[in-house]
């Protein structure tokens, strides 16, 4: 028998991650974005990255869509951005600051970076769907990461 959901949610709260957010667009090229966590680099070369995002998202049919996001990975001050993100029903773009890329994609100011991906495989994932992304284009910057950690955010402290 499958375990509990919450109880998966849970546990897997135990495995500390970063916070990104990831943006996509419509067919009139408006924004869209969400809090994510589930996420991975999963080639080097070709150089791939995947997501996986929830059916029931707003954005959902965006991806498929357009077929290009982006991931931005949130900084330490930036846990506010992740809140907002994911909230559903409220216009997430408004109150932040953001700019659009070339490839016409919402990229997060203030962030550690960004990865834009253009969407090249699609696999079925229980009540997610899997993208794997190829990267187009990404920046680093020297900001230090928000950590998600069993429900809650976090810097890191330095050191081991
Ligand atoms: C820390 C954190 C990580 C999350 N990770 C994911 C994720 O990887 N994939 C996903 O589909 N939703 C994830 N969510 C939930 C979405 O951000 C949330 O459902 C959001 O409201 C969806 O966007 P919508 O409001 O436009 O539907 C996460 C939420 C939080 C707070």
């Amino acid at each position: 028998m499958p375990m509990n959901p919450m109880e998966l949610r849970r546990v897997m709260g135990h495995f500390a991650t970063g916070v990104a957010i990831i943006t996509t667009r419509d067919k009139e090229a408006t924004p869209y974005g969400l809090t994510a966590n589930a996420l991975t680099s999963l080639s080097l070369n070709p150089p791939l990255v995947l997501i996986c995002v929830d059916k029931n998202v707003q954005c959902y049919p965006c991806f498929e869509e357009s077929r290009i996001f982006a991931i931005n990975f949130l900084s330490e001050g930036q846990a506010e951005i992740s809140r907002r993100f994911a909230t559903k029903g409220i216009e997430k773009f408004s109150g932040i600051a953001w700019r659009l890329s070339d490839n016409g994609l919402a990229i997060i100011e203030g962030t550690m970076g960004y990865i834009e991906c253009r969407l090249i495989q699609t696999i079925e994932g229980g009540d997610h769907t899997i993208y794997i992304g190829e990267g187009i284009s990404a920046a680093a910057s020297g900001e230090r990461p928000l950590i998600f950690f069993k429900g809650n955010y976090h810097r890191l402290s330095s050191g081991e």
